[in-house]
């Protein structure tokens, strides 16, 4: 069982890259599954329907969430309906959506779940006494359990990633749009890795526009982040493999695609 997770999708550069990029991915990682970050997909702030229907329709299954999930209120009219729309899962009680989604592959299932970080972002509930209460209900019914831990500090990830060992098939950071260099099985079988990186402009500041988050640094003044619409443009994911049978990872590799680092099919 392979899964392919591609992370932070910011605007339209980074949705012409998945369209472009994806049935490449698929020839060559054989993915049975594939997962997208969207947070930043609607001009860099949340996500909307259509968007969430694209990457459906460019061969995604699940498309995950974030601290900008609230950013674009066209979510509150689809969040509810949108089965394989998954937020972070401990994001208080009444909020709607869900942290957790169920995918059927022919008679395999695999459980996504979204948890967010505390460290240097918005107060939310726990989100290790969460991991703890899903995977608890995810493992009534599937082994493949796959966390997407959207979070600032390493150290926090590292942390979940520890906490879960063994308990999950992988742990994959996002958030911080930089891809970190230390996938690895821990000991008891998860895959992991602190940060998946971006996808979208590769000459920008995290997939801003540059040039205002130069002049915020040099100045101190308030001014609007833009994504930009033109320019070079980088994929970043990775691929898993995984037993499915016990849930145990066996492989994980990075993916990163961009004129420093050329594809290779
Ligand atoms: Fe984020």
């Amino acid at each position: 069982m392979n899964i392919l997770f591609i992370g932070d999708v910011v605007g339209s550069l980074g949705r012409d890259m998945v369209n472009e990029y994806l049935p490449k991915l698929k020839d060559k990682y054989r993915p049975h599954i594939t997962i997208i970050n969207g947070e930043n997909a609607a001009g860099g702030k949340g996500i909307t329907e259509k968007i969430y229907r694209g990457f459906l329709e460019a061969g995604a299954q699940v498309v995950t969430l974030g601290n900008h999930t609230w950013d674009n209120r066209e979510v509150f009219e689809f969040i509810d309906e949108a089965k394989y729309l998954v937020r972070p899962g401990n994001f208080p009680e009444n909020n709607p959506g869900k942290g957790i989604a169920y995918v059927k592959m022919n008679t395999d299932e695999i459980a996504v779940i979204n948890l967010q970080g505390r460290t240097f972002l918005p107060p939310n509930d726990c989100p290790f006494q969460k991991a703890d209460q899903l995977i608890k209900e995810a493992k009534q019914r599937t082994p493949i359990i796959f966390v997407d831990f959207h979070a600032e500090a390493t150290s926090e990830k590292q942390a979940m990633g520890w906490y879960l060992d063994g308990r999950v098939s992988a742990v994959i950071g996002t958030h911080t749009h930089v891809q970190t260099a230390d996938n690895r099985i821990l000991p008891k079988g998860t895959a992991y890795l602190s940060d998946v990186g971006m996808t979208g402009p590769y000459d920008g500041i995290l997939g801003m526009d540059r040039d205002v988050v130069i002049k915020r640094f040099l100045t101190s003044m308030p001014a609007r982040f833009e994504v930009p619409k033109t320019g070079r443009t980088q994929l970043s994911a990775v691929s898993i493999e995984i037993d499915k049978k016990t849930g145990i990872a066996k492989k994980i590799e990075r993916i990163l695609i961009n004129e420093d680092h050329p594809f290779y099919s």
